[in-house]
């Protein structure tokens, strides 16, 4: 879009945001805001010391007609190198708070504590100390998707000694990261990772095991989180004092016609109830639609038991409630419809939903991620109300943006999903604490490579030094943050900002 377009939306958000209460724009005292990352996506150095080989390495080199550009994440952001200037570039912007997860092979290279690498170790210390002494409080996510390969050999998660395996690096990483850190994630993203690494093939390992591939990872990481968070509790928590939980990506579901009221339901327990009902829910377990329609599907397809696997009591007790927080990554919204079933036939697509988009919702440059900041506000009171107003930390939220620093698309993005989260947060009542941006540089996006551009930094990856230049949403999110609430961006001032960071930039 040319800038005199974007200027004129602009207008229109602050128009809309005239009828808005200001007190509901207003940020809570003690309320963080912060960004994020993962292990493989930017800290390169993929072989530096004694680092094991993780399912990614392999996936990238071996697999890479699955990588769209053929990239891995051998050197990427190289933030291993270049943690110190990323530290800086964020105290500048006035974050609160930096999310970063820990690969595993290089804490663990063989992914057994019999043996672990003090090299890894030092630099996950090193970072934590750099971001402490600079006020900004260290989010650790122990796994984001980068177990050993050799496990991979295994199964990955369709292989119950995960759970074990899993357990005992979370032990080690308490052990010794726990005094320094307050705020722990287990697992990125449980549900959404199932469906494309088991399920599907666009994340490593790309098992692709359609028959219930996704059901039999979901149900060994719940079970891997659920003992991470005991060993937390019981061995670590009384002199460590943090918190720890998990993340899960939900979106929210409008429903095509407004008579249709079961849709929407239906839909957000498939999605997030999937992997959330089990936690956070009061009984626990898995959505009852979910276990009943898979069930009914499984005996029309001649099976003697359901493609869901059950959980027993036992395990349905340690898994729930093993949350202090319920941790959201968002990013987009459906259209939902539910469709008709005759007697005797499977549900569609198990849910008995459709699922589409808005064909006008704005698009992105990212095409699963059609621009609705009214989405956010959305699953924000769908968990509240299915999960009795939980602490929600916000995790992830964000756009890829086209090239360049003139990020006006992300800009108008945060602006229209942190206001939708304002008012579900001050008019609405939901308990949100932490809002996180995904990302603070732009990185290696999986299966996209590095073709999309998710940073509030870009990154040069044609330069040897991965030349970080902040995109002129910075300067915006750094006013909102110095002044403690969100701010219609006032047009004048942006394109003189524009035209002044140009200037500087080169550009
Ligand atoms: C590490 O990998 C790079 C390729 O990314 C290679 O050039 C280098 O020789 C490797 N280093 C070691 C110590 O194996
Ligand atoms: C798409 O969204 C618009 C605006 O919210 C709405 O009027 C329209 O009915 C939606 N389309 C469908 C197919 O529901
Ligand atoms: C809901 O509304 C749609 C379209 O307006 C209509 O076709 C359908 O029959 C209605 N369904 C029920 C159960 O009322
Ligand atoms: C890369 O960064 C180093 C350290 O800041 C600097 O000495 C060097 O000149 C830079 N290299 C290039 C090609 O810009
Ligand atoms: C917008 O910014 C310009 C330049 O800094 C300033 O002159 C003007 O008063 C501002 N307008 C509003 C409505 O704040």
């Amino acid at each position: 879009m040319d800038i005199l377009t974007f200027l004129g939306l602009l207008s229109s958000l602050i128009g809309s945001g005239a009828s808005v209460q200001s007190d509901y724009l207003k940020f809570p005292q003690g309320f963080s805001i912060g960004t994020a990352s993962s292990s493989y996506q930017v800290e390169g150095a993929w072989n530096a010391s004694d680092k094991g080989v993780s399912v990614w390495d392999w996936f990238t080199h071996e697999k890479n007609e699955f990588i769209i550009d053929g990239s891995n994440g051998d050197v990427a952001c190289d933030t291993y190198h270049k943690y110190k200037e990323d530290v800086q570039i964020m105290k500048n912007i006035g974050l609160k708070h930096y999310r970063f997860s820990l690969s595993w092979t290089r804490i663990l290279p063989n992914g057994f504590p019999n043996k672990i690498s003090q090299d890894g170790l030092q630099y996950y210390k090193d970072l934590i100390d750099e971001l402490r002494s600079n006020g900004i409080e260290p989010f650790v996510t122990i796994y984001h998707w980068d177990h050993p390969e050799f496990m991979n050999r295994f199964g990955s998660w369709t292989n119950a000694l995960m759970v074990k395996w899993f357990a005992e690096y979370a032990r080690v990483v308490f052990r010794e990261l726990g005094p320094r850190v307050k705020f722990w994630t287990t697992i990125n993203e449980p549900n959404n990772y199932c469906e494309q690494s088991s399920g599907g093939k666009s994340q490593a390992p790309g098992m692709d095991l359609a028959f219930s591939g996704s059901y039999l990872c979901l149900h060994n990481l719940l079970k891997a989180h659920a003992r991470a968070y005991h060993i937390y509790n019981e061995e670590f928590r009384a002199t460590q004092n943090g918190k720890i939980g998990i993340v899960m990506p939900c979106r929210h579901n409008f429903p095509k016609y407004e008579n249709d009221t079961e849709a929407a339901r239906i839909a957000f327990e498939f999605d997030c109830g999937w992997a959330a009902n089990p936690i956070f829910s009061k009984n626990g377990d898995y959505p009852a639609v979910m276990k009943q329609r898979i069930k009914e599907n499984s005996q029309l397809e001649g099976l003697p038991f359901s493609r869901l696997p059950e959980f027993s009591p036992y395990w349905i007790n340690l898994i729930r409630g093993s949350s202090d927080y319920f941790g959201l990554n968002h990013y987009t919204s459906k259209m939902v419809e539910s469709v008709p079933r005759k007697r005797g036939t499977p549900w569609y697509q198990e849910s008995g939903v459709r699922v589409f988009v808005n064909e006008s919702w704005p698009e992105s440059p990212t095409n699963w991620l059609r621009v609705v900041p009214e989405g956010l506000g959305g699953v924000l009171r769908d968990v509240k109300e299915a999960y009795g107003n939980p602490p929600v930390y916000i995790l992830e939220n964000g756009v890829s943006s086209y090239p360049g620093v003139a990020d006006y698309n992300r800009i108008e993005f945060l602006y229209g999903y942190m206001k939708s989260m304002l008012l579900a947060m001050n008019r609405d009542g939901c308990n949100v604490k932490v809002y996180t941006v995904w990302s603070l540089l732009d990185n290696f996006e999986w299966d996209r490579g590095y073709t999309e551009r998710f940073g509030l930094i870009e990154v040069d990856f044609t330069h040897p030094n991965r030349t970080r230049t902040p995109r002129l949403s910075t300067g915006w999110l750094k006013k909102i943050i110095a002044k403690g609430r969100l701010i219609a961006f006032n047009n004048t001032e942006l394109s003189v900002n524009y035209r002044a960071f140009n200037m500087c930039t080169g550009n």
